[in-house]
C-alpha cells in the first residue's frame, strides 16, 4: 500500500491527514512517517495556532510555533487546516476573565481571527473558525463569548476570517455532532441561520473522537443532512480509544470502527477528507484526558501499524 493519503486521493478525496504538535518534531522516527505526503497529505497543528499560543497577551501575537508546522507542511507538499480561531479552552486569562463589554469582546474576536487568519493568508486550505460552540444538549455553551455577546461572536469571527483570507474555507468544528441528535440539529440550525444572513460559512468539521464499538450508526444519514445544506465537511480529529490494556479483540473492533468512518466519508461526496488526531499512540491526547483509556491511533507507541491502518485502507479502496 502506497500510503493513506495516496489511497484517499485515488478514491477521490482531497486528503488524508494528521494532527501533529511541535514537541514531537524532535523525534526523527516519528517525523519520517509524518513527512511522507503519500501517507499524510494534510497537517493540522494540535496546539500551536490556538489562542493561548498565538495571542497570549492583548494584541501581542506570536506565530513561531504555528510557523514551524506551516513550514514543515510546505516543505512536504502537505495542505494545512488551521485550528482554531475561537474556542473556550486554551484561552488566555486576559480573554477568559476580561470583564469586557459586548463591543469590546466583539472587537477582540475580530482582531484575533483577522490577525491569525491574515498571518497565514493564502496558505491554509481551511480554518476551524468556531470550535465547540455547543453543549451536548444542543444549547449554546455558556462560555465567555456567549455570555457576553450571545451568538454575535460567531458571524463576527467568520466575517473577520473571510476578510483576512478570502481563499480559506471557513469551518465550524465540533464533537458529538457526528450522528443525528439534538446537538447536530442545533448545528444545522446555526448553519441555516448563517446562510440566511449572508455570513460566510463553507464547511463543518466532525471531530470523531470515538470509543471502540461506539461509532454512531447514523453517520451517513447525518452527513447527508449537512450536504443538503450546501456545505462541505471533513472528519477533523478522528481517533478510536479503548480501555487498556489493548487486546486482539479490541484492535479488531477498532479496525472496523476506523473503516466505518472512512466508509461514511466515502458515501457522501461533500466529505472532502479525513484527519486523525495524531497518528501514533506515542503522542495521543487520550491517556492524559481519559485515564485507563488509550491505544486510539492507527500506529502503536513503537510506531508500528495496527489493524486500524488496514481498516482505513479498506474503507477507501473496497468499493
Ligand atoms: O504547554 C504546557 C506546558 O508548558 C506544560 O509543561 C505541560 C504540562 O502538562 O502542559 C502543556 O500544555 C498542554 C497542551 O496540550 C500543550 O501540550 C496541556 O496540559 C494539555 O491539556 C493540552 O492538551 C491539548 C488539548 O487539546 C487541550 O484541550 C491536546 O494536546 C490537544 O490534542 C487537544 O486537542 C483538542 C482539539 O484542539 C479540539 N478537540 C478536542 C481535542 C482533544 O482534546
Amino acid at each position: 500500500v502506497p500510503g493513506l493519503n495516496a489511497v484517499a486521493n485515488a478514491a477521490g478525496k482531497l486528503y488524508f491527514g494528521t494532527a501533529t504538535d511541535n514537541p514531537e518534531l524532535n523525534d526523527t522516527a516519528y517525523t519520517t512517517i509524518l513527512d511522507n505526503n503519500r501517507q499524510f497529505g494534510q497537517i493540522t497543528p494540535a496546539n500551536s495556532m490556538k489562542w493561548d499560543a498565538t495571542e497570549p497577551n492583548p494584541g501581542n501575537f506570536t506565530f513561531e510555533g504555528g510557523d514551524v508546522i506551516r513550514d514543515l507542511a510546505r516543505r512536504n507538499g502537505q495542505i494545512l487546516r488551521g485550528h482554531n480561531c475561537v474556542w473556550y479552552s486554551q484561552l488566555p486569562d486576559w480573554v477568559a476573565f476580561g470583564n469586557f463589554t459586548f463591543d469590546e469582546l466583539i472587537g477582540i474576536v475580530e482582531n484575533h481571527c483577522g490577525t491569525l487568519v491574515g498571518h497565514y493568508r493564502g496558505q491554509m486550505y481551511a480554518w476551524d473558525v468556531i470550535n465547540e460552540a455547543f453543549n451536548d444538549d444542543g444549547t449554546f455553551r455558556q462560555d465567555v463569548f456567549f455570555n457576553v455577546t450571545g451568538t454575535a461572536y460567531i458571524p463576527a469571527a467568520l466575517r473577520a476570517a473571510r476578510q483576512a483570507d478570502p481563499h480559506a474555507k471557513l469551518y465550524i468544528n465540533d464533537y458529538n455532532t457526528e450522528g443525528t441528535g439534538n446537538k447536530s440539529t442545533a448545528l444545522q440550525n446555526l448553519i441555516k441561520e448563517l446562510k440566511r444572513d449572508g455570513v460566510p460559512i463553507d464547511g463543518v468539521g466532525f471531530q470523531c473522537h470515538f470509543e471502540v464499538g461506539g461509532v454512531p450508526t447514523t453517520l451517513v444519514e447525518n452527513f447527508r443532512a449537512y450536504e443538503a445544506l450546501g456545505v462541505e465537511f471533513a472528519v477533523t480529529e478522528l481517533d478510536v480509544r479503548m480501555t487498556l490494556p489493548e487486546t486482539d479483540a479490541l484492535l479488531e473492533q477498532q479496525k472496523k470502527d476506523y473503516q466505518s468512518v472512512i466508509d461514511a466519508c466515502m458515501a457522501v461526496p461533500a466529505c472532502v477528507g479525513v484527519t486523525i488526531w495524531d497518528f501514533t499512540d506515542k503522542y495521543s491526547w487520550v491517556p492524559g484526558a481519559f485515564p485507563g483509556w488509550g491505544a486510539a491511533d492507527p500506529w502503536d507507541e513503537n510506531l508500528v501499524k495496527k489493524p486500524a491502518y488496514d481498516g482505513i485502507v479498506i474503507g477507501f479502496e473496497d468499493r
